[in-house]
């Protein structure tokens, strides 16, 4: 299979409050953008979607260009989660794995495959559906695997996005998901009505990855509609397909508030060096 990732970074970032859009914002001497993508690239995709505000086209090309040349932080992040030298490639671009490590130290290029992966940037719309359906119209022909992920999950590890890539067949897109820590209860205004089961819950992140031609044609389906769902998978499901989940990650949290922001900056500083 040939996988694509659509990377959503037209956001304005309000809640964020720093600024700039998103994934412009500076996190460790680099943007969120750029550690989004270096754990994209170094799950090796056959194509990358770059979805961005108006305007940032041309610094989106240069931090995509930029992505991947090895920095503390980054080796430090990816070598937890996928090592650089990772016995077997990552099969996004449809390669076989190696059955006895051959490939050893030569599963990716040096730069993490940014030169050699075709990036694409387009305009993204005023919400995150109208941004993923500019996206999609920008994949390639021979793409049939697309993930589509916030590059607001910043630290999100490349295992993650090979997994969920992995896990897409045709008639069912994947998630990665989490089990609910908190006590969840239903409640209307100051009332607590009821309790509710956790364990039937799941915290959902991305990427979501979906077979290529029919998440097209769900999207045209909830334009056509004019509806707007919560996420990919919601979309997907609502033109009945079916959707399962792998286990997310806990670095794969998604930076919207300052907070989240240090937490983000406390990571990068005790996985460096
Ligand atoms: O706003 P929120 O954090 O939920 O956005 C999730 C992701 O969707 C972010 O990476 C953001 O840049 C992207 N997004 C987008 N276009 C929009 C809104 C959000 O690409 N209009």
């Amino acid at each position: 299979a040939r996988t694509a990732v659509i990377v959503v970074a037209a956001g304005s970032g309000t809640r964020l409050a720093a600024g700039a859009p998103k994934a412009f914002v500076p996190l460790d001497g680099r943007t969120i953008l750029q550690h989004a993508l270096d754990g994209v690239f170094a799950a090796d995709p056959a194509q990358v979607v770059l979805v961005v505000p108006a305007g940032r086209e041309d610094e989106a090309r240069t931090i995509a260009r930029s992505s991947g040349i090895a920095q503390p932080s980054r080796v430090a992040r990816s070598s937890r989660v996928a090592p650089w030298s990772a016995p077997t490639p990552l099969p996004l671009a449809g390669r076989e794995s190696s059955p006895s490590g051959a490939n050893e130290g030569v599963s990716r290029p040096a730069n993490g495959g940014g030169e050699r992966v075709p990036v694409a940037v387009v305009v993204g719309g005023d919400t995150r559906q109208g941004s993923v359906a500019a996206g999609l119209a920008a994949l390639a022909d021979d793409i049939d695997i697309v993930l589509v992920h916030d590059a607001a999950r910043a630290l999100t590890p490349s295992a993650q996005i090979t997994a969920v890539a992995r896990a897409v067949v045709p008639g069912a897109g994947v998630i990665p998901a989490l089990p609910v820590v908190d006590t969840l209860k239903r409640v209307h205004g100051a009332d607590v009505v009821a309790p509710v089961d956790r364990s039937e819950l799941a915290a959902a992140q991305t990427p979501q990855g979906f077979p290529r031609r029919e998440l097209e044609t769900a999207y045209a389906q909830a334009a056509q509609q004019g509806i707007e769902y919560t996420d990919d998978a919601a979309l997907f499901a609502a033109a009945g397909g079916a959707v399962r989940h792998v286990l997310g990650s806990d670095e794969a949290f998604k930076i919207t508030t300052p907070h989240d922001l240090e937490r983000a900056r406390m990571i990068l500083d005790s996985t460096a060096g």
